[in-house]
């Protein structure tokens, strides 16, 4: 029996295979769900809800849900936008995002994503909570005024790295991500090349001495929105 299995999406006839999720399918056929917690490296975490989708009417993360004959998937539409556009705003005002000054601009995930939906202003007001920078590792610094909770770095450190230095701690809005050493990241056996490292998306955990090593006008996402790449995909077909 073959594995292949048929779907739409926005009315597109896309062909995956069994065990496959929503996401891992319409990358392959070159159509771009919005995602921030996703990593292609990283089993999906499921959390941030950027890449929610209607299947068969009701609403699911692309990322974690498979594949089955027929479903119908709804991507881009009006109210799908303003789901994932609202996820986008509320993430950038739980947080102390400031791009001016990041050293991740340009090449920022979150920030991306807010020109994709063309968010300026959020339409939220700020909460300007505290959190701390530990700065106390030789090699890397976290921030978490810029940490989005996306926990790539607890699956990357966990399942990649095996160290689970990272892990959530506190539940709604004083979750934080916290190190397992009782006092700084010094203390833990987190190395700058750790892939927990690489995959932040925001600039909440960075490597020292590389920031804005890439001018203005070169860096990721200067020319190409987010999520282009996979878009070129399907223009070539
Ligand atoms: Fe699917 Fe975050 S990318 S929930």
């Amino acid at each position: 029996m073959s594995d292949e299995i048929t779907f739409t999406i926005d009315g597109v006839e896309v062909t995956g295979t069994q065990g496959q999720t929503i996401m891992q399918a319409a990358d392959q056929a070159g159509i771009y769900i919005p995602r921030l917690c996703w990593h292609a490296d990283l089993s999906p975490g499921g959390s941030c809800r950027v890449c929610t989708v209607k299947v068969n009417g009701r609403a699911q993360a692309a990322c974690t849900y498979p594949i089955s004959e027929g479903m119908l998937v709804q991507n881009e539409t009006d109210e799908i936008r303003e789901w994932r556009k609202s996820i986008v705003e509320m993430l950038f005002v739980e947080g102390n995002h400031f791009c001016m000054f990041c050293e991740k601009s340009g090449n920022c995930e979150l920030q991306a994503m807010a020109y994709r939906f063309g968010i300026a202003t959020p339409r939220y007001p700020y909460m300007f909570p505290q959190r701390d920078v530990d700065a106390s590792h030789p090699d890397v610094f976290i921030d978490r005024n810029r940490c989005i909770l996306c926990g790539r770095c607890v699956r990357a450190s966990r399942d990649v790295d095996g160290k689970n230095i990272f892990q959530f701690v506190n539940r709604g809005r004083e979750t934080r991500i916290a190190i397992n050493a009782e006092a700084n990241l010094a203390d833990t056996a987190l190395s700058a090349m750790d892939k927990a490292v690489e995959v932040c998306p925001v600039g909440a955990i960075l490597r020292k001495r590389v920031g804005y090593a890439v001018p203005v006008g070169k860096r990721k996402y200067d020319h190409e929105p987010i999520g282009s790449d996979i878009e070129a995909r399907r223009a070539k077909s």
